[in-house]
């Protein structure tokens, strides 16, 4: 057994991993600063035009208390990686015209940056 040869194609796969999944939550948190005019993340903090997100991966949406939610009120979604990223992408589009979020997060690299610097406040 070539032990060089084996330790390179260890060392590639765990590069070639780190390239597809590892968002630092520090990226999410230069992309956050486009929330923040309307949302605090930490324990605790206020709800501003948009309520606050803490612990907010896996959670119900529309369920602070937060008295302005639109469309979320009602809507039954539960706040996935998956559904994050869409309502992220195109809040109108995901939950429809009625909600008060306008912001589009267009590059999907953002996304997954912010939502892994969300799912750090729990
Ligand atoms: C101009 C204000 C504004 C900006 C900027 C904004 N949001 Fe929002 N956000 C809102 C409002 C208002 C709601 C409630 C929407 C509704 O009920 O229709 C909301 C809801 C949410 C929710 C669901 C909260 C819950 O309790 O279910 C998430 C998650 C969220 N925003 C994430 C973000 C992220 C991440 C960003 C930055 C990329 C962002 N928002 C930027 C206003 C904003």
């Amino acid at each position: 057994m070539n032990f060089a040869k084996v330790s390179a194609v260890a060392i590639a796969l765990a590069l070639g991993m780190n390239a597809g999944s590892a968002f630092a939550a520090s990226d999410g948190e230069k992309v956050f600063k486009k929330c923040k005019a309307c949302h605090t993340v930490k324990k605790g903090g206020k709800h501003k035009s948009g309520p606050n997100l803490f612990g907010i991966v896996g959670r119900k949406a529309g369920t602070t208390d937060f008295k302005r939610y639109k469309a979320l009120k009602k809507s039954d979604i539960t706040w996935s990686v998956d559904n994050l990223d869409k309502w992220l992408a195109n809040p109108k589009k995901f939950i429809g015209k009625k909600t008060s979020m306008s912001l589009k997060l267009k590059k999907e690299s953002d996304r997954k940056a912010v939502i892994a610097y969300l799912k750090s406040f729990k």
